[in-house]
């Protein structure tokens, strides 16, 4: 309980990952958030978790998760920033018992709330964990070349997949199930939370169209590596298109066989 939750190795990830994204690009301004499931365990060894700093309202209901623990990025807080300035830019909270509020145990020192995008985190973490009791992370960041194929591709679940599948060998292997589509909807809200969380059924990465990504995995290294996963197939595909064209691409029996080799499912029905 005495020990600094700055060198907690959750505050630690929060901190090598964010700037890690900020450097990539992906996280221009405010842009960006991360939620990280904590256990009380963890927690109680930097805080003492009856001390409450402040109760925070929330515009939904997430009594699933009461008494779950999170660090989480602060709304409107600079993803460059949280390295030199955790204890502002980050916040430990718990769901309170009403699911209402979350209680904020420590960080968001200057008066700061919770990412603004904590509908579609919490909502994501509900139907996560009852996939994948090991879940315990949701990122969203704004990776450059996804937006921008979102801009010129078809966007059909399927046709983007694909694509992506097809742009770099390794990204059948690493997301099999493909990536879910949202339509442009208005970001914050209770309603693209939902939509986002009824994708993460299925899958682990979710496209906003002309806005960025969402991303579910187990620790940081699984969501983070998804994400550069399916961000790099979208910078090929750029380049791809900025070369001319595609005039040769992996067949759909090689991504099969790709998938057989490395013994994954393909997503039913996205493969000819
Ligand atoms: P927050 O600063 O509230 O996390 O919002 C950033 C963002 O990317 C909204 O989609
Ligand atoms: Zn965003």
């Amino acid at each position: 309980m005495s020990k600094n939750i700055i060198e907690a190795p959750f505050t630690q990830e929060m901190m090598k990952t964010t700037a890690n994204l900020y450097r990539l690009g992906w996280d221009e301004r405010n842009g960006g958030n991360i939620s990280y499931l904590l256990t009380e365990e963890e927690v109680s060894e930097y805080l003492d978790t009856s001390k409450v700093i402040r109760e925070i309202p929330m515009i939904f209901d997430a009594s699933e998760l009461k008494g779950r623990y999170f660090i989480v990025t602060g709304s409107g807080k600079y993803f460059k920033n949280v390295m030199d300035e955790p204890e502002v830019n980050l916040g430990v909270i718990r769901v309170a018992e009403d699911g209402r509020h979350v209680e904020l145990l420590w960080g968001l020192e200057d008066g700061g709330r919770p990412t603004s995008e904590l509908p579609a985190h919490f909502m994501s973490h509900i139907e996560r964990l009852k996939i994948d009791p090991e879940h315990r992370i949701i990122m969203h960041n704004h990776a450059t070349n996804i937006i921008a194929m979102t801009f010129t591709h078809d966007l059909s679940e399927k046709a983007f997949t694909r694509t992506l599948w097809q742009m770099c060998t390794e990204c059948i292997v690493v997301f099999p199930e493909g990536v879910g589509m949202l339509p442009w909807m208005v970001p914050g809200t209770d309603e693209i939370g939902t939509a986002t969380a009824a994708k993460m059924k299925e899958y682990r990465l979710v496209i906003w169209p002309h806005h960025g990504i969402f991303g579910a995995g187990k620790d940081m290294d699984e969501v983070f590596g998804l994400i550069e996963t399916a961000e790099k197939a979208a910078e090929v595909y750029t380049l791809v298109q900025a070369q001319g064209g595609i005039k040769q691409t992996i067949t759909d029996q090689e991504l099969r066989d790709l998938a057989a080799a490395f013994g994954v499912t393909p997503h039913e029905g996205f493969l000819a």
